[in-house]
């Protein structure tokens, strides 16, 4: 299969190369910025993304049988500060390759995400539940859903996400990324124990999106997780452990959303995600947290500071 990646040098995307390379598909992967290696591509070349017509070019170019749509402005805050470029990365973006995908009738694969969602349940959210965003990031988000989806109803796919763990290109982005950049520079790490996050692998979240790419029967918003929930405090004890490293060498603090109630209304309580449809459906398993963090690696930003440890 010819596949037009968005997004390859991110977290998700690089995944995705990787593991569709190992599948044998030829992926042409769209990078901004980042100029370090990325195993798996076929191809690669770096576009901005909110230049409508070099997208259109590059992927015509390609004439892909699927796209995938890993490039976002992901992280909440950075939305914030630039809601305009969020708007061009998070709905135009999609809006654009879900035109082009019902043009060449190319199978679409949308990541979207948990924060759709207000997090103030402690049940599941199901795909047939209202949406209820409190950031801005999530109401571009939903906004993405339904352009791809009018734009391309027969052809696209979109997957919402929870928090990602994972191994990324340039070390920084994943969840135990972040805790060893905070550990290595002295940065006091604080963490959530009343936020409960059903978090996944990007390598597990790129097996389902591949398995997607095959699969075009299944259409419209889908969600894939891990198989438990577990708050941000508990996760990062548990990355910690992983590594053996001690609470002098890597320290964390519990807080809780009472004592920073301004912080605490544009962030969500509780994500947890009801897998169906897609759980059962795909050969792709929900991972334990354990099965999560043993795929970790201690990032390359954080090397020298985790091996000269006493
Ligand atoms: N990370 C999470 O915890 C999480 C959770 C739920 C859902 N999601 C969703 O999953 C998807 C993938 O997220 P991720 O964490 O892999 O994202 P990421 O690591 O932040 O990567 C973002 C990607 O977008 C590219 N990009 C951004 N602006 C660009 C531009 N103007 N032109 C070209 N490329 C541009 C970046 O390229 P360069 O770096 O080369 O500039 C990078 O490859 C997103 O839709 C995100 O919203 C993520």
């Amino acid at each position: 299969m010819r596949i037009f990646l968005t997004g390859a040098s991110g977290l998700v995307g690089a995944a995705f190369a990787r593991a569709a390379a190992r599948r044998g598909h030829a992926v042409t992967g769209i990078v901004g910025g980042f100029t370090g290696e990325l195993p798996g591509l076929a191809a690669r070349r770096s576009l901005d993304l909110g230049d409508e017509s070099a997208v259109t070019a590059a992927l015509l170019e390609v004439f892909p049988d699927a796209i995938v749509n890993c490039a976002a402005i992901s992280v909440p805050e950075t939305c914030d500060a630039d809601p305009a470029r969020a708007q061009t990365l998070n709905v135009a973006l999609p809006t654009v390759l879900a035109r082009l995908a019902h043009h060449l009738s190319a199978r679409l694969v949308h990541i979207s995400s948990e924060q759709v969602f207000d997090g103030s349940r402690t049940s599941s959210y199901a795909i047939g539940d209202a949406t209820s965003p409190i950031n801005l990031y999530g109401r571009q988000k939903i906004e993405s859903e339904r352009a791809v989806q009018a734009q391309a109803t027969e052809f696209a796919v979109t997957l919402r996400a929870p928090l990602l763990m994972g191994n990324s290109p340039g070390g920084k982005r994943s969840t135990h990324e972040r805790l060893f950049a905070d550990w290595a520079a002295g940065r006091p790490v604080k963490l959530y124990a009343d936020e409960f996050r059903q978090t996944c692998t990007a390598e597990n979240l790129a097996e389902v999106i591949l398995e997607l790419c095959e699969r075009r029967d299944v259409r419209g918003v889908c969600h894939w997780a891990g198989a438990e929930l577990l708050s941000r405090y508990e996760l990062g004890r548990r990355i910690r452990t992983h590594f053996k490293l001690s609470e002098t060498e890597a320290p964390i603090s519990a807080i809780t959303r009472a004592e920073t109630p301004e912080a605490a209304k544009k962030r969500q309580a509780c994500l947890a995600l009801d897998l169906a449809p897609l759980y059962g459906l795909l050969k792709t398993q929900p991972q334990t947290i354990e099965a999560q963090i043993a795929e970790l690696h201690v990032p390359a930003t954080s090397r020298d500071w985790y091996f000269s440890r006493q």
